[in-house]
Order: C-alpha cells, then structure tokens, then sequence
C-alpha cells in the first residue's frame, strides 16, 4: 500500500497579513508606513514554489537577529516596503523558517527584506513566474541545470567553478540570469547531512538561491550510507560515522535533511497534479511543465513505483503546457562512471527501472526532454524512442530521428528535432545524463554509449532557452563555452 510522505509544515498557510499599525491619522502624526525591522543575514536563504502568485521564503540562522527577526516584509519598491507587508515565519523542528506569500502578482518583481526592514537589499527579490501558459516578458525562459553539484560537502570547489562558466554565459547570452535552478541529485555529498547541504548548496549558489527558485530531485547521497542505500524510506535514512562534515538533524521533522530542507509541493500548489509526497512532484512555470520523479526511493518499493508511474501518466495527460521535461537522478543510457548495463549489486537498479518502465511512459505522455546525472560526465542522446534494452540492442534505424542522409539527427542546425517527429508522432525524448557538475571521473566499458550523440568528460552544467516555439539545451563548460547544444522546435 503506498503511504504518502506527509510533510510536516504545520502552519505554512500564513498568507501576506495585514499589520494595522502603518497609519494613525487620529493625532495627525503619521507612523510606520514602511516596516521597521533590521535587515537580518541567515546562513542560508532560499525560494521555493516559486509560481505565477505566490512563493515561500525560507532561511535558517538569524545573524543579528532581533525581535522582527522572524518578520519579512516584501513590496514592488525595493527603499520602502510596506508595514502591510510584514509576515510572520513559521519555524520549524530544524529551525527553519518560512513565509508563504500569495496573492502576488504575475511577471513581477519584488524585492524582501529578511527581518522586516523597511528596505531590501538589492540581492534579496524574487520575479513571479508569468501566467501558466504565458511567457515571461523577455519571451524566454531560462533553466539552469546541475547534477552531481554536492562537493562542497567534501570541501572541493568544482561546483563553484561550473557555477562561474554558467554566469559567464548567463551574461554572454542576452545578459538574462536563470529564472528556475533545477537540481539533479547527489546535492550533498557524501552523505546528504544537513551540514553538507550547507555547504554543497548554500555556501555555493547563495546569491542564486535568494533570487531564484531552486527544484530538486532525490540522488542515492541524500539518503546517507555514502551513498550505498537501497532503501524505499526516508524513514531508513542513516549516517555511517558521523559523516564527514556532521551527522544528520538534531531535531528533525524527517530523519532525511533533503526532505527538512526542501518544502516541495505535495498538492499541485504550483500547478501539476497533487502528488500526496515531496519525493516526486511537478510544476508549471510559463508554457512549460516540469516533473521531479524519485528514483531513489519510491522506485524500489513495488507499490509505490506503481503508485508514482500512475500518478506520472494522470500528470502527463492532465497538462497542456507547451513543453515537458522530466528530471530524476539515474540515467537509462550512461557508460560514464555508471554504466547503464550494470545493476552494481542492486544500487544502479533503477537505472533499469526508469528505462524499462518510465521512458515509454514519457515517450507515449509526450515528454520532451529528460535529465539525470549519478554518472559523472555529460552525455547526450539523439532523438529517441522505444529504446529499453541494454546498450547492445539500440538500433539507430528504427530508434531514432534520422536525418535527410538517414543517420541518426544531431539536433543541431538543419538537423534540429521537431516535437512532433518526422513521423507524425511525438513520441521521442532527448535524455540526458549531466551528471558533471561537481566532478566528472571516469568511463565504463563500451563508452560511448550508442544511444548517445555527444559524451564528454568534462565539468559544467545544462542551460535551457525556451519559448512559444523553440527550445535550445546547451551544455555549458567552466569557462562559459557551449560543447554541445541541440534544438526542438514545435
Ligand atoms: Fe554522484
Ligand atoms: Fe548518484
């Protein structure tokens, strides 16, 4: 029977309230239009759910706290928030707070103050998502991808280099920050601490973080044991030691940080169907709809692997936003420092689940693009369907979009895929694995994968363009140069 995972967020329902002391005319004096708190600096500070109306702030550690230091108060102008702004966090067992702001208007920018300061910085505002179904005013939506990221918990810099190449082509390329940060699992190496999260995610991507909504997917190094875990329960998350950087929650609502940590939805509250868990979700942002499946847990139990493949197929149906993409940890085509042909004992078997069970699902519920990492290299696929087996049995002629020549379709310029596919259908997907953004190491026998257009080992990340139209994926080096990239127009 599956048991949905109940997030424990008692009271995050706080809506934007009213704070009645920002006039008093009574007296003619006039008091605290603006609040008037003091700007606090948590040790980490972070949007989630972000939509088209509403956003959660959530932070941790109040620096120079006082006693608004609980409040946040947001407005369009950033030199003077509004006293009727000001909302009072919800804190929780591991001592995180959380604002839930709702009501708030499309495409717009608003700017916060952490403390209830009657200003904000100008590193602290958020831009809501347009209408669902609508681009954002620029036209194009901009999504930063990262897998394997989570060195920073192992005191390696690497993330911060891919970080860098990704600014560098973020202000080469039209000058246009990330409006969504998708994460691809293993964000917290080695163990997923909450010490580890703070340092492979917090102390690397803090000004991206308090600007932009970050997504996640669970990888096998969320739910400790080094990784080793074949658990299907958060429940069973444990520490071997004391991990390398700390051990897990003192108080935790969870026993996983990873669940602590993120307040993903459980209820359709950014678009989607409800999923009843935090372990596998989706969203809409603009024209596009986004899933984060769990293949690290819920894929090894049996009922609920059923449960998340029926909830992904209602999902799928119940959209109609012009582009999907799916994420999720362990990649279906990989020679990379896992290899797609290999079950290692048991830890690589949802490598097999996703692609026997999941890829015809995206192929038939018309998914885009899919994304992984647990393989430490960037590697690429062609246009594809239908392609369940191990390596071997991948056949380019009846699998893949085939150019004028009747070779396998690179993506790239008069070969770029349309979403409907030469043959009338859209029933393929591009997959993949960009599992170098922390590390790359190694490949496995029979690399490169056939399956595969482009494999590399080299760090950096994924940046996807996206309008009505045209979709652009490129993956993107330290240095902010593109070394692969393919087009989907529909
Ligand atoms: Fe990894
Ligand atoms: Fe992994």
């Amino acid at each position: 029977m599956f048991k949905p995972i109940i997030p424990v967020l008692a009271g995050i329902g706080l809506v934007a309230a009213g704070c009645s002391d920002n006039n008093n005319d009574n007296d003619g004096i006039t008091v605290a239009i603006n609040c008037s708190g003091t700007q606090v600096t948590p040790e980490r500070l972070f949007l989630q759910q972000l939509g088209f109306d509403r956003v959660i702030i959530k932070w941790r550690g109040n620096v120079d706290g006082g006693p608004e230091a609980d409040n946040v108060c947001f407005g369009t102008d950033m030199a003077a928030l509004p006293a009727s702004s000001k909302t009072q966090a919800t804190v929780t067992a591991t001592g995180h707070s959380e604002v839930l702001l709702t009501g708030l208007q499309p495409g717009t920018t608003y700017y916060y103050s952490v403390g209830g300061a009657g200003s904000a910085s100008d590193t602290h505002y958020f831009h809501t998502a347009p209408a669902v179904g609508e681009l954002p005013a620029d036209g194009n939506t901009r999504i930063w991808i990262v897998g394997d990221s989570g060195v920073g918990g192992t005191g390696d810099p690497e993330a911060g280099y891919v970080r860098d190449g990704f600014m560098t082509f973020a202000s080469n390329n039209g000058d246009e920050a990330a409006d969504l940060f998708l994460m691809l699992g293993d964000n917290a190496y080695n163990q997923g601490t909450d010490m580890e999260h703070q340092a492979a995610i917090f102390d690397v991507y803090t000004d991206l973080l308090a600007t932009t909504p970050v997504w996640p997917t669970i990888g096998n190094h969320e739910m400790g044991s080094f990784g080793t875990s074949m658990a299907s329960s958060p429940d069973d998350y444990a520490v071997i030691g004391n991990g390398n950087s700390g051990g897990p929650d003192p108080a935790p609502d969870s026993p996983m940080p990873y669940l602590n940590i993120f307040t993903l939805p459980t209820s359709g509250e950014v678009g989607g169907l409800p999923s009843g868990t935090e372990q596998y979700y989706s969203f809409d942002y603009a024209n596009i709809h986004i899933v984060s499946l769990d293949s690290q847990l819920s894929i090894r139990d049996d009922d609920n692997r059923a449960a998340m493949m029926q909830w992904l197929k209602d999902d799928l149906m119940s959209h109609s936003q012009d582009w999907t993409i799916v994420i999720y940890h362990h990649p279906p085509y990989t020679k990379g420092s896992h290899d797609s042909d290999k079950e290692l004992g048991g830890i690589d078997q949802p490598i097999f689940a996703i692609r026997e069970e999941f890829t015809p699902i995206f192929e038939q519920y018309g998914v885009d693009l899919a994304y992984a990492g647990h393989s430490h290299i960037y590697e690429r696929s062609y246009y594809i369907n239908g392609n369940t087996g191990l390596s071997t049995t991948f056949d380019a002629a009846t699998m893949a979009e085939l150019n004028d020549d009747d070779q396998p379709a690179s993506g790239q310029g008069n070969e770029a895929y349309t979403q409907i596919a030469r043959n009338g259908m859209d029933d393929k997907v591009v997959y993949t694995v960009a599992g170098n953004g922390g590390k790359v190491t190694y490949t496995t026998e029979g690399f490169p994968h056939p399956a595969n257009f482009f494999s590399q080992l080299e760090l950096g990340s994924v940046v996807l363009d996206i309008d009505e139209n045209r979709l652009q994926a490129s993956f993107v080096d330290v240095n902010g140069a593109v070394l692969d990239y393919f087009v989907m127009t529909r």
